[in-house]
């Protein structure tokens, strides 16, 4: 073997086995067996040999080439494994450490209430739609038997984004939407948030939660509505609860009324969650109008319903006793876990 050869066999095999990463290994090859490579400038000078020497040295090329790919191999092998021991050993958890402690969020009263609430009209066979929080004046007001001139409609208690659209006053606009489509019988909860230019205080605020109940139907009475806010009231506030109904003006219900239920702390006794009364008002409902059946395609001749709309905010602050509609906004975990 020539000394040149014996050289780059002997120091490559030096430099290959103090390699200290991938990519310095690679160096090597290259300057090795690239196409710059001592090696293949050897092979490449072989045209300047004897035809005698020539199949010699192609041989010992060949030899130390595969002597060399080999260690290289080899390396890059232990380079790998020595890369991996190393990672695991960085690696390594302590598993007798403490655990990070995640914080958890409760969930909120108000979705409290609503889930109860869902849960006993479900119970009664009434399906739970949602409409839009972005409503057409048609839906909000119109066909509901809200006049032009009606106080709900002036700037000062409802946001307009355009002439005819606003945000939802009421989640009854849900009403109008169900009936047009046509198909009875009607028998809907429609919970949503509402929205009313009103100042923030104790018992206000320009955002808040309605759940509307609509049945439509032929031979739906009134002693239907009324049967049907018993169970309800009986079943969220407890047992013992009775309700009263008070005459009222709706203008999409005739006739129309609000309904008190026994205060559920004294149990009608007068204290200071019912303001000594004993009753406490919890929602306005009534006989679906004949006109706003006809506005929406619904014979009034044939076809009857009641309505009832219950404020959300309401109901949670008197189940839970909370004195300021504000804290419910503020979602303070610590508020919030208590419930
Ligand atoms: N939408 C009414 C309000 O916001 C509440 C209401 C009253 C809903 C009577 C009804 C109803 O469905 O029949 O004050």
């Amino acid at each position: 073997m020539s000394d040149t050869l014996q050289s780059i066999k002997v120091e490559a095999e030096k430099k290959i086995e103090t390699a200290g990463d991938q990519e310095g290994l690679e160096e090597i090859r290259v300057s090795i067996l690239g196409k710059k490579g001592a090696l293949t400038q050897i092979l490449k000078g072989m045209k300047d040999l004897s035809p005698e020497e020539r199949p010699k040295v192609g041989q010992q090329v060949n030899e130390v080439r595969a002597f060399l790919e080999e260690k290289l191999q080899e390396r890059k092998k232990s380079l790998k494994h020595a890369m991996l021991t190393e990672r695991l050993k960085r690696e390594t958890i302590d598993v007798t450490l403490p655990g990070k402690r995640q914080i958890r969020g409760h969930r909120h009263p108000n979705q409290i209430a609503l889930e109860d609430l869902e849960r006993v009209f479900i119970g009664m066979g009434y399906e739970v739609v949602e409409g839009p929080e972005i409503e057409y004046d048609r839906y909000n007001f119109e066909l509901l038997n809200i006049p032009a001139n009606h106080p709900a409609k002036d700037e000062q208690d409802t946001f307009y984004i355009t002439k005819d659209i606003l945000l939802r006053t009421q989640t009854s606009s849900v009403q109008a939407r169900i009936m047009e489509k046509g198909k009875l019988p009607i028998k809907i909860i429609s919970p949503g948030r509402v929205f009313r230019s009103d100042e923030v205080d104790a018992t206000h605020s320009p955002s808040f939660h309605q759940v509307e109940g609509l049945v439509v139907g032929k031979n739906v009475t009134m002693a239907d509505l009324k049967g049907t806010l018993d169970q309800f009231a009986r079943q969220f506030f407890g047992p013992n609860t009775k309700t009263k109904l008070r005459p009222h003006h709706f203008p999409f219900t005739e006739p129309s009324a609000e309904v008190d239920v026994t205060c559920f702390k004294c149990g009608g006794k007068g204290c200071g969650v019912c303001k000594g009364s004993g009753w406490i008002e919890i929602l306005g409902c009534g006989m679906v109008h004949p006109h706003v059946l006809e506005m929406c395609g619904i014979d009034p001749e044939v076809y009857s319903g009641f309505a009832f709309g219950i404020g959300l905010e309401r109901v949670a602050l008197l189940k839970y006793e909370i004195d300021d509609m504000r804290l419910l906004y503020e979602n303070d975990v610590r508020f919030l876990s208590q419930f």
